[in-house]
């Protein structure tokens, strides 16, 4: 990938700079990488609290393979990148969330662009906790000067993220089962009893048994395999 990175210093949100970009014909590859954002955005509405001292990022792309496991393999990205900086290991809960000893310390938003019934641009977003303090207002968030006791170099854990991210978007195209197999070996979900709220309301409960080509979670219960596209995850402690 030819990336062109873009530094601002605050920003409504990453998401909305890279969409204008994308909407005037942005190249594959534009990442726009903000200071501090004022409406920093997640998955299912909520707020990305994002103060200086984060890592806030959207990169613009035009894929072709599979988009759905695009947020999956920037998570993976995000754990490999945590790893190399500080030797820090973390685990994936499905479908993205970056967490350290159970809190979370990143997280992936994906927005795509339609056309024609046709996927014409995704924007993922990735937030990560560098130097900021963990935010107060999630329960169990970290940060990785919070784990580590010292600053971490954010213009280096970008480069590496990128790198990685490079690599495994080669993969989208070559062999997805890679990626399904890194973000396994990084899961904290498999083969825990999950229940997930489905986008429709509707719950679903069992033991989370893999991740299928789509990056959709599939789910054991007494009715059977189910797959689950979209939701929130908790864990069930029974
Ligand atoms: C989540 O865990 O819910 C996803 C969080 C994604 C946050 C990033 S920060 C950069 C980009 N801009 C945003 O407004 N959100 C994403």
């Amino acid at each position: 990938m030819n990336w062109n990175i873009v530094r601002l210093d605050r920003v409504t949100s990453t998401q909305d700079v890279a969409r204008d970009n994308a909407l005037r014909g942005a190249n594959p590859g534009l990442l726009i990488v903000a200071k501090t954002q004022t409406e920093g955005r997640g998955r299912h509405g909520n707020d990305w609290h994002s103060p200086l001292g984060g890592l806030y990022t959207t990169a613009v792309l035009r894929p072709t393979g599979r988009v759905s496991l695009l947020p999956i393999l920037a998570g993976v990205a995000v754990a490999e990148a945590i790893e190399a900086s500080t030797g820090i290991k973390s685990e994936l809960k499905w479908p993205n969330d970056v967490l350290i000893c159970g809190r979370k310390v990143g997280g992936v938003l994906a927005e795509s662009g339609w056309l024609g019934g046709e996927t014409k641009f995704v924007l993922l977003g990735i937030g990560v906790n560098l130097n900021n303090p963990p935010p107060t207002e999630i329960p169990h968030a970290t940060s990785l000067r919070h784990e580590l006791g010292t600053m971490i170099d954010i213009e280096e854990f970008l480069k590496i993220l990128i790198e990685r991210l490079d690599h495994h978007l080669h993969f989208l195209e070559e062999d997805i089962d890679e990626i399904i197999r890194s973000w396994t070996r990084l899961s904290q979900t498999l083969g825990e009893e999950v229940e997930v709220k489905e986008n429709s309301g509707e719950f679903v409960r069992g033991v989370a048994v893999d991740i299928d080509q789509d990056g959709a979670l599939v789910v054991m219960n007494e009715s059977g395999r189910r797959r689950v596209v979209s939701g929130i995850l908790n864990r069930r402690y029974s």
